[in-house]
């Protein structure tokens, strides 16, 4: 299959967007040209000359000969504009904005499907590591009944560096935010929200289940105290954030993101720094394990490129598991076993809403309590969170577990 000549429109220069420029002049073989580069900032100084650039999108956008807009800007609204008036115009778009993305997934389908046109995003998730095109391509015919991961590189940056190094948490965000491993917004990553748009992206490509933002509950690393930490080391265990979604046995599924603590024996204890892991469970495979770096200028930009490389050859996602319209569920129908950090004077108000109870601790001013809760129960107690209280997962209740534990309390009564 003969390869096609790429015409790029850039938009974005920022980490991403000169992470790609660096990588195309070391990429000769791939025959992609950036013919002109889209930026905000008329004063800002720049790595090349500034003939290369233009502060007009549709200086782009008008460009008969630009055929593929890759979009790398960092504000979701405006990239939702320029990407579906390039794929109105016919033009092919890789992107980067996993908000973007999750925000406006249906609007992105149809504009695809109505102008004929590819929309290509794998570093959306997981930056370097090609997830997206292994859930699309690979477990076509392989049951999948789970997947979970470290998705956001920057969390996983400062967990490690609070965790291993005793940083403080506002010292090792800025070290993540100067390595440009972080959203221009750091609540988006600290707050779980990255995280959430990426499952969001991989529910889609894994399940085929299309998920608004705000159908998927997330907690972020942002109230994690040092109570939680000093639990984890004495256990000898990892506090990580965690997405993950899977089927129960009622085709039912459940999607979340919630910190967890992570054992040494589990495969995504060792993901340390910047780098993501993403475990998938399948009815025959068993488990795999995909691990790469999560942020940063080059790995984020080898996806895109990768992206940009499929596209000579004309790779679009078909969304298979979408169009396999299997109608799974979205439940809250699920047992988590957690530890809650609280103060002294909700202990009893909290312990009402736990099913099951294996420990619980006060002080003078604050406790927790290890056990079982309902999702829809630790919802609640989010509710309203001004930072006095923090969930973390120690793991999903399975439904066997969930049976032994009201065979238990029935053989009580
Ligand atoms: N950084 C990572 O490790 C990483 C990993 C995965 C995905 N991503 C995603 O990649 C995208 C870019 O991230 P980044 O880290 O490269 O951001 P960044 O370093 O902050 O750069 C953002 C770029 O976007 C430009 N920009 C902003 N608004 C614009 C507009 N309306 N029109 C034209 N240009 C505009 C900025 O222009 P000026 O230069 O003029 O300010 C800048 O060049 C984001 O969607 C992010 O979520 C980033």
């Amino acid at each position: 299959m003969s390869r096609k000549t790429l015409n790029i429109g850039l938009y974005g220069f920022g980490c991403v967007g000169f992470g790609l420029y660096e990588v195309l002049q070391k990429t000769p073989g791939l025959k992609a040209n950036i013919k002109n580069i889209c930026v905000k900032d008329k004063n800002k100084p720049r790595e090349i000359g500034s003939e290369n650039f233009t502060f007009d999108k549709n200086d782009i956008l008008n460009d008969d000969e630009i055929n593929v807009v890759v979009e790398l800007i960092d504000d979701a609204d405006a990239a939702f504009e320029i990407v579906s008036e390039a794929l109105k115009r016919g033009k092919a778009v890789v992107s980067a904005n996993k908000k973007m993305i999750a925000e406006h997934f249906t609007e992105l389908l149809e504009l695809q499907e109505k102008h004929n046109v590819p929309l290509l995003y794998e570093a959306a998730a997981c930056a370097s590591i090609p997830i997206i095109r292994n859930l699309e391509e690979y477990y076509d015919n392989d049951l999948l009944e789970s997947i979970e991961g470290i998705v956001n590189g920057s969390t996983n940056y400062i967990l490690t560096k609070t965790f291993a190094e005793n940083l403080s948490y506002d010292d090792a965000l800025k070290q993540a935010q100067d390595l440009g491993f972080a959203e221009s917004n750091p609540i988006l990553d600290t707050g779980g929200f990255d995280a959430k748009y990426k499952l969001q992206i991989l529910l889609a490509h894994s399940f085929g289940y299309i998920a608004k933002p705000a159908d998927l509950f997330n907690i972020g690393i942002d109230n994690i105290g040092p109570l939680e930490l000093k639990y984890a080391k004495e256990k000898g265990l990892k506090i990580k954030l965690i997405a993950q979604a899977f089927k129960g046995s009622k085709g039912e599924l459940s999607a979340f993101v919630i910190p967890k603590f992570v054992s040494s024996e589990e495969r995504l204890f060792n993901v340390d720094d910047v780098f993501n892991g993403v475990l998938t469970k399948t009815s025959f495979a068993d488990t795999q394990f995909f691990v790469g770096r999560g942020a940063g200028a080059h790995p984020t930009a080898s996806a895109v490129l990768s992206d940009i490389s499929a596209l000579s050859y004309d790779y679009r996602y078909e969304y298979k598991k979408i169009n396999q319209k299997e109608n799974l569920v979205l439940s809250d129908d699920v047992n988590l076993s957690v530890l809650l950090r609280h103060k002294k004077e909700d202990a009893d108000t909290f312990k009402k809403q736990f099913l099951t109870i294996d420990e619980a601790y006060t002080n003078n001013e604050s406790g927790y309590i290890t056990g079982t809760i309902t999702l829809k129960n630790l919802k609640d107690i989010q509710t309203g969170n001004t930072g006095d209280r923090s969930f973390i997962l120690q793991h999903v209740v399975t439904e066997k577990e969930t049976a032994a534990q009201q065979n238990e309390i029935a053989v009580q009564i």
